[in-house]
């Protein structure tokens, strides 16, 4: 483990070009997560940074856990590799020590955190039309499609993910429907709604099994694994994507579900916490719009992705587009339902609903996210 001395000791001597032996450096934790430890090295003098990642076997939060280093290396190498199809939008890693399980990157200083900047009720105007670029090119870009059966299986290898995907299988797609470990939890006058309708729902457990088995089973793409709004730094022009230890091949709509669910929290939390007014009309219609661009935006990308780049004749008529593009949309409605779920009723509660003062005003918003799972489109 390393400490705001350490850390720079140990940059000067892994990548010793990058500041020059005279800079006269300083660190910062940044760490806010649940599970690495992240420092910000930075060169007082020009101004010019990095960031160390660190990984260690444990988890930040709950050092008794173990969950091994190769999520370390696997979020080296998706950056890389995603970074390829989208340059703009992930930083860029100068080193991986394999020894240490340190990721040096580029520091995305000037960009702002989405999740906090959608709690503070901002517009960004490029929001959608970049995360659907990133979905269209990078994660389409790694199905079997575009890159080959044969190398698309061996990435299927490289990136099996068991310890994290153990996670998601865990506490996304299971803890938060039954009440065993007691540590579920929503405001008092929904805790009947969530006994009646979430634990005791057998049809809504037998879809979340089918999604359960679909994110196990189902190789499609290299995923990010966890594109919620806080694996999002925005400016006012600008996106950057970054956190993706969670990547292993999964359905597509699991990452694309999960970006949506998270902009209905921002929806729910500017709801009930925006003063009645144009501007609250505004940016709740800002909000949808984001949900529709994105997938709007995204069908399009991974329709010409597939059109122009895929190697396979078998997937390279319109009516197979269609029908690929559908299924998809299927398994990312899925998905946004069991992100809704489990931020609000399980244990890794979202900032757009806690921070929400008011107990009737966060019951509201909660009851929005656990019922919108319900709504047919
Ligand atoms: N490349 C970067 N540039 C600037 N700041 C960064 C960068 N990477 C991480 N950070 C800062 O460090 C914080 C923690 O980083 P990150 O979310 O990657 O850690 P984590 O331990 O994987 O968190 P989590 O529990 O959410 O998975 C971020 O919220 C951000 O403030
Ligand atoms: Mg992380």
């Amino acid at each position: 483990m390393y400490d705001t001395t350490t850390v720079i000791n140990y940059v000067r001597k892994a990548l010793p070009h990058f500041f020059g032996s005279n800079a006269s450096l300083k660190a910062e934790e940044l760490s806010d997560g649940n599970i690495n430890y992240v420092f910000r090295v930075k060169d007082e003098a020009t101004g010019k940074s990095l960031i160390v990642k660190h990984a260690e076997d444990t988890l930040r939060v709950n050092t008794s856990r173990h969950i091994g280093f190769e999520r370390s290396r696997i979020e080296c190498e998706v950056l890389r590799m995603h970074r390829e199809y989208c340059p703009g939008l992930i930083p860029e890693v100068y080193l991986y020590d394999e020894d240490e399980h340190n990721i040096l990157m580029e520091d995305m200083k000037g960009y702002e955190n989405l999740r906090y900047e959608l709690c503070a009720h901002k517009i960004f105007p490029n929001l959608a039309e970049d995360v659907a670029d990133f979905c269209g090119k990078a994660l389409i870009g790694t199905t079997d499609m575009i890159i080959g059966a044969e190398k698309k299986k061996a990435l299927v290898k490289r990136y099996t993910n068991p310890k994290l995907c153990e996670i998601t299988e865990r506490h996304v797609l299971t803890e938060p429907y039954f009440d065993d470990l007691d540590d579920n939890s929503v405001m008092p006058e929904n805790d009947a709604f969530m006994r009646e309708k979430i634990y005791g729902d057998e049809e809504l457990h037998a879809l979340v099994g089918m999604l359960k088995s679909i994110f196990e089973t189902k190789a499609q793409a290299l995923l990010h694994g966890d594109l919620h709004s806080g694996s999002v730094f925005v400016t006012p022009e600008k996106t950057c994507i970054f956190d993706p230890e969670f990547a292993f091949y999964g359905p597509v709509g699991y990452d694309t579900g999960n970006f949506i669910a998270n902009m209905i929290f921002a929806y729910a939390n500017a709801l009930v916490t925006m003063e009645d007014s144009a501007d609250k009309d505004a940016y709740l219609e800002w909000v949808l719009s984001v949900i529709e661009q994105f997938c709007d935006r995204f069908r399009a990308k991974a329709a010409a992705m597939i059109e122009e780049k895929s190697t396979d004749r078998m997937m390279r008529n319109a009516y197979f587009r269609d029908a690929y593009m559908a299924d998809i949309f299927r398994d990312q409605a899925g998905f946004a339902g069991t992100e809704l779920i489990r931020r609000t009723v399980g244990t890794s509660k979202v900032k757009d609903i806690t921070s929400i003062a008011d107990p009737a005003a966060r019951a509201k918003a909660e009851m929005l996210c656990m019922k919108a799972h319900q709504i047919q489109v």
